[in-house]
């Protein structure tokens, strides 16, 4: 007789899961809450100085709360998914004016969270009994069970949910939740899952039917939409490069980019709307591509050093590159970030 999921799964976790990450030290509201919203699209070890650097500076949620959006931006640069740190902020608010929630169903209603989120937060900052299901936990489950029908599908979302139910202990709810996410993340792996590794192999249908690379089913995607767009490196002759503010809505929305023309063709009179003139010709600096949710952004990167008017009303700041290097003041999109990173230095100096 096999012992049930959460026993082999939890006496897995004791010798093998992470006992050691930043959020289970201590484990507050505040400090899981944030963990789990900058780990929804992002890995753990990306995640962790970012944590550390966002706990320092906020150290609490009234700290948060009290934040400029632009600095809260400027923490979160480079994580990607921006819209996740205005609803972090905007969540933060909410709690300082209402309390902080707790029960999933109250956690469920703060911008950003969503019903795995919430059972996830519920689950380790109160150790009470929530049932979660994000990306890992669909896939360990859909293939212990050999669900094999598109997980898209709202009858597969159901089933799931109902899986993840059944499998969720009365007990020990934070190191359950941990459990299962880091046997997705480390063993039930989505390219070669290790299941000389795993604590419920012996009954898991994908491997005994050798189905694990076809489990869980996707849909096909559709390929993105390329959209092509030229990115515009403006340079003052100080070595300082020109950032325009990006309106709250849209992609990079509230993010500081470099201003982008629809085509080379453009670039001109984008400067003449920024009410600047070009003091040498335009230079290729190279390509950016970013995959958003929805396109893929194709962008020729066009160099040019820029002079001004200093009474211009500039829907922008100029930034010292090297400080942009180092330690942007700045949300940049991941993109932009990389790109400075990789030029280092003023191109026109
Ligand atoms: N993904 C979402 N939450 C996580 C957590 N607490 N640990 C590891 N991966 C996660």
């Amino acid at each position: 007789m096999t012992a049930p999921f959460a026993e082999r799964l939890l006496a897995w976790f004791d010798h093998h899961g992470r006992h050691d990450l930043p959020w289970q030290h201590p484990r507050t509201p505040y400090r899981v809450w944030l963990s789990e919203i900058m780990l929804q699209q992002t890995q753990v070890a990306t995640v962790i100085p970012y944590f550390e650097r966002f706990l320092e500076r906020f150290p609490d949620l009234d700290a948060l709360a009290a934040a400029e959006t632009d600095e809260v931006l400027a923490l979160w640069s480079g994580l990607g998914y921006y819209a996740r740190a205005r609803n972090l902020h905007r969540a933060a608010q909410q709690m300082v004016d209402a309390g902080v929630p707790a029960t999933v169903e109250g956690w469920a209603e703060l911008p950003g969270v969503g019903p795995s989120t919430a059972a996830a937060i519920v689950a380790q900052a109160f150790d009470e009994r929530a049932v979660i299901l994000d990306g890992n936990v669909k896939r360990v489950l859909a293939r212990h069970a050999a669900v094999d029908t598109p997980q898209e599908a709202a009858a597969t979302q159901r089933e799931l949910w109902a899986l993840a139910e059944a499998c969720t202990p009365a007990d020990r709810a934070a190191d359950y939740t941990q459990a299962i996410m880091d046997l997705g993340a480390t063993v039930c792996r989505r390219g070669t899952p290790r299941c000389e590794q795993c604590p419920v192999a012996d009954d898991c249908r994908a491997r005994i039917e050798g189905r694990t690379a076809e489990l869980p089913v996707r849909r096909r995607r559709k390929a993105r939409p390329v959209r092509e767009r030229v990115l515009l490196w403006l340079e003052d002759g100080e070595g300082r490069l020109f950032l325009e503010k990006r309106p709250p809505s849209g992609i990079w929305g509230g993010l500081a980019s470099l201003p982008v023309s629809k085509t080379s063709d453009g670039a001109d009179s984008r400067l003449a709307e920024l009410g600047m003139q070009r003091s040498g010709d335009w230079h290729s600096l190279g390509q950016v591509r970013h995959a958003f949710s929805h396109f893929e952004l194709a962008a020729e990167v066009q160099g040019a050093a820029v002079s001004h008017a200093a009474v211009a009303e500039l829907p922008g700041e100029w930034h010292a590159i090297e400080r942009l290097v180092d330690e942007p003041p700045v949300g940049l999109p991941a993109p932009v970030q990389r790109l400075i990173r990789e030029r280092g230095a003023p191109a026109f100096a």
